[in-house]
């Protein structure tokens, strides 16, 4: 191999103060490991010599504690887009050291190629292989990484030997050209590819090579409960009516599930529900219950941007790579989470919701309007796009101290016109078609833990004869009580 060698911290000695870094994979899944580790301890080492140090980072959604934990650690970050999910950079960006734009993970690439945000200056990119002449095996996730590379002026590349080699014909790398050139994406099956196993680079622009070997540190999910064991239950039973109503078609839809531990609990109980054929699924995150989904014959097929699974999982999966290699696609997120493509497949769409209001806008990223949580990733990409848009959560947080349905959500970040069907361990509420007055007493008494019912309909009984059953003057009440007495059941709706 033509490309020099280098050491972690020689790698990290390249990178320099306010820099715009862009990082292979996604979640966890395929983010280089072994540079931003030296790069959070060269902040260190900066920050203790009185000199500033933080760099931007660009991913394609969370990363791990190796790469934004270690680096918020070291208060290395100063802007960060477009997801993340650690703690210890969640209190950075809510004590405003990190600039946040959390944004739609299929926007972020375009966004970068049209200019409307800064470039990757360099691209950290994990890789199971690099050919001379600028090949690039990509490791566990399509992420951003193609445009990053293009983009970016130079590309260190992490060689993980971790990883399975056959990973690489996973990879389905495509790049939509920027309008007025943009042609249709061809993708119109689940299990279609369009692109190239291998991402191209230019070799000139590789300044040299990290030598790792290291697992993606990917933990199990929090086993399921009582309460999100229903929330699945009440799921599947909907689509199951679903189907029979003739409102599915008979060979059923592809899946989309959103990230988390409901998320995870949907999926287990698909799979047990023997009413629901089995089905392809067509997402953003493949967690491990896809992949038990896939081992038991529950799902055939599934393309997604990401294999963020447990460290046991992947190695069962590189124990079986045969059995997997052709039924699943690496695809990059601005393909996987395409809202055209989301459209054309007719997924059905499963996330998470923070909290609902009684009009069935969705917070999915903020507490009280104003903390943020992990951000929207993927599941406006989805939500708006859907056949059927589905949220999830459980009806109450905080031992009941808090009610997921609210008169009015502290944040928006799906409208109304956005959600279908809202579905809590209390039961399912289906919004299409309603007015709004008809969805705010669907919501009632379908989903409201019983604890917060009569709050609500007193909510809803202040303002009779108007389109909309919204005060003003109370909206936020349920906010108000909870951030006041510790309780929104202290809310006062007289
Ligand atoms: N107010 C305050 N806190 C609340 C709350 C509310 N209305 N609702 C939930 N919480 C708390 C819970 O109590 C819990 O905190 P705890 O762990 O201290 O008890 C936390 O929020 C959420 O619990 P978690 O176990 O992380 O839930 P999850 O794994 O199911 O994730 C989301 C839920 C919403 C955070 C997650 O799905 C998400 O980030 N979604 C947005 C992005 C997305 O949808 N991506 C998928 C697209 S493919």
């Amino acid at each position: 191999m033509k490309f020099n060698t280098l050491t972690p911290e020689e790698a990290a000695a390249l990178i320099g103060n306010g820099e715009n870094i862009g990082l292979s994979g996604f979640t966890a899944a395929g983010a280089p490991k072994a540079v931003p580790r030296a790069l959070a301890e060269k902040a260190n080492a900066e920050h203790a010599a009185g000199r500033p140090f933080k760099v931007n980072l660009f991913s394609g959604a969370s990363t791990s504690a190796s790469t934004d934990g270690v680096l918020a650690q070291a208060d290395a970050i100063g802007y960060r887009t477009p997801y993340q999910s650690n703690a210890d950079l969640r209190k950075n960006i809510n004590s405003q050291k990190t600039r946040y734009n959390d944004m739609h993970l299929s926007h972020t690439a375009m966004y970068m190629r049209y200019g409307f945000i800064p470039r990757v200056q360099t691209a950290i990119v994990e890789a199971t292989e690099v050919t001379d002449d600028g090949k690039i095996a990509l490791t566990t996730a399509g992420g951003n990484t193609a445009t990053y590379c293009a983009l970016a002026d130079r590309i260190i590349v992490e060689l993980n030997a971790y990883h399975h080699p056959g990973l690489k014909d996973l990879h389905d790398v495509y790049t939509p050209a920027n309008p007025p050139h943009r042609a249709p994406i061809p993708l119109t099956h689940v299990q279609d590819r369009i692109g190239t196993t291998w991402l191209q680079v230019d070799p000139a622009k590789i300044v040299g090579i990290v030598n790792t070997n290291e697992n993606d540190h990917i933990a199990p999910f929090k086993d399921s409960d009582p309460v999100t064991d229903k929330i699945g239950e009440n799921v599947c039973n909907f689509l199951a009516d679903e189907l029979r109503a003739g409102r599915l078609p008979k060979e059923f839809l592809p899946i989309q599930s959103g990230v988390g531990n409901i998320a995870n609990a949907v999926l287990a109980a698909l799979g047990r529900n023997t009413e629901i054929p089995p089905f392809r699924m067509h997402t953003e995150v493949i967690q491990d219950s896809v992949i038990k989904l896939m081992d038991a014959g529950r799902c055939t097929f599934v393309g997604g941007c990401s294999l963020t699974v447990s460290d046991d999982c992947l190695k069962h999966i590189y124990e079986n790579f045969d059995f997997y290699k052709n039924k699943i696609v690496l695809r990059p997120q601005e393909i996987s989470n395409n809202p055209g493509i989301v459209r054309r497949l007719g997924l059905i769409c499963m996330n998470t919701a923070i909290e609902v209001d009684l009009f069935g806008h969705v917070n999915s990223t903020h507490f009280y309007g104003r903390q943020m949580m992990n951000g929207i990733g993927g599941s406006g990409d989805f939500a708006r796009n859907a056949y059927l848009t589905i949220f999830t959560c459980p009806s109450v947080a905080k031992k009941g101290a808090i009610s997921s349905i609210v008169p009015m959500c502290s944040h928006i970040d799906h409208t109304e016109h956005d959600v279908d069907i809202v579905v809590t361990e209390q039961g399912v509420a289906d919004l299409r078609g309603k007015s709004p007055r008809e969805r705010a007493e669907e919501l009632i008494e379908k989903c409201v833990h019983p604890e917060y019912k009569q709050l609500l309909r007193d909510y809803i009984a202040r303002t009779p004869g108007y389109h909309t059953p919204c005060d003003v003057t109370k909206a936020l009440e349920f906010h108000r009580a909870f951030l006041a007495e510790g309780d929104m059941r202290k809310a006062n709706m007289a």
